[in-house]
């Protein structure tokens, strides 16, 4: 009978499949550019800590912007590729288009880095890099960022509509959202902490302020002296461009006090207020408030973990020459 022998070359095919699959899909490493381009890390981080000196509001694009790309097709730098006369990209949405900001310090660390070592760091990990900069600078939070990402070739501009949450969602709908994407609920809460730095435009939250519903003008999850100096900040008929900060209490660092702000009843948005008032958060939102390391440390890791959604390694994709356009 020849059932053995078959039975035996299926199963080395397979293995062999199982292992052309494992390396060409092979996890991002932390160290990933030690000998192929020592000084990656260090060329990102410069031109991070330039241009966040020179506007702090940069460490809160950057952050914001390694969100945006990874819950879109992953982290494939996907957010960072220019529309084309054919193609809108992700840029054009809504979520990304006008507030999205920092590209130009991917450029100016890609640049520096075609440079010195052509063809051989991603934009995708640039931008891992960046975030964790930004992190840092603003923070003080480190954490070592696994690279090895590769670049997509694809960006489109509908896209993010089901993927990245609104500010009008709950808690349970964030939950939900983070959990597409295999995040916890902690992890949800600790991500969120985010909003301890950078802007909002008055445009988001316009509906809060003044016509939340029938019976309640202003959203009564809002701390009503709070919402009276809003209201003043933003004015019914808001220039699209004007902003407010996402934390009162400590604007430009990125620290725990957004929690205290929910805990004040000063979210700035609806999805950060809502985890105070959700039951399934409020806990998680008390103890982040309470203790701070702890926080940063989980800050850190749910980065990392953000960070691995849906990769490109290996093989696949590609690394580009210029973050806005495909090879
Ligand atoms: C939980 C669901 C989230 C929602 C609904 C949300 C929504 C928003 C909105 C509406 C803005 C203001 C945009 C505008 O100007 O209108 C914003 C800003 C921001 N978001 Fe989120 N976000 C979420 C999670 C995150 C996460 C996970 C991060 C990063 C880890 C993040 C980082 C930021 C930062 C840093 C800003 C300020 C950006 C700047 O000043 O340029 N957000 N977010
Ligand atoms: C308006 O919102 C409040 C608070 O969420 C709620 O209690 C009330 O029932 C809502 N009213 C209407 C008419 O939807």
């Amino acid at each position: 009978m020849a059932a053995a022998p078959m039975l035996r070359l299926c199963l080395i095919f397979f293995l062999a499949m199982s292992m052309m699959v494992f390396v060409s899909s092979a996890a991002p490493t932390v160290g990933f550019y030690r000998s192929s381009c020592p000084s990656a890390e260090a060329i990102v981080r410069k031109a991070v800590t330039k241009a966040v000196a020179r506007n702090p509001g940069i460490a809160a694009g950057l952050i914001r912007m390694h969100f945006h790309d990874c819950f879109v097709r992953g982290c494939d730098a996907s957010v960072l590729l220019d529309s084309t006369p054919e193609n809108p990209s992700e840029k054009e949405h809504p979520a990304n288009f006008p507030s999205l900001r920092g590209f130009e310090v991917i450029d100016e660390a890609k640049a520096e880095l075609e440079a010195k070592c052509p063809n051989t760091v991603s934009c995708a990990d640039i931008l891992a890099f960046a975030a964790r900069d930004g992190a840092l600078q603003v923070g003080g939070i480190n954490y070592a960022v696994p690279s090895g990402r590769r670049d997509g070739r694809i960006s489109l501009r509908d896209e993010p509509n089901d993927h990245l949450p609104p500010p009008s969602f709950g808690a349970n709908q964030l939950e939900e959202n983070f959990a597409r994407k295999g995040l916890s609920l902690d992890e949800m809460v600790t991500l969120s902490g985010a909003h301890s730095i950078g802007v909002t435009r008055c445009s988001t939250i316009l509906n809060r302020l003044y016509s939340f519903n029938a019976t309640h003008p202003t959203d009564p999850s809002m701390d009503p002296i709070f919402a009276r100096n809003l209201r003043k900040k933003c004015p019914r008929s808001s220039d699209d461009r004007k902003t407010v900060p996402l934390d009162v209490l400590t604007p430009n660092e990125l620290d725990n006090k957004y929690y205290t702000d929910l805990k004040n009843h000063q979210g700035m948005l609806a999805s950060d207020q809502t985890l105070l008032t959700s039951r399934s958060t409020a806990g998680f939102v008390r103890n982040n408030a309470r203790f701070g390391a702890a926080w940063a440390n989980k800050f850190g890791a749910a980065m990392v973990k953000m960070g691995s959604i849906d990769v490109l390694t290996g093989r696949q994709g590609e690394i580009r020459k210029n973050c806005r356009v495909v090879n």
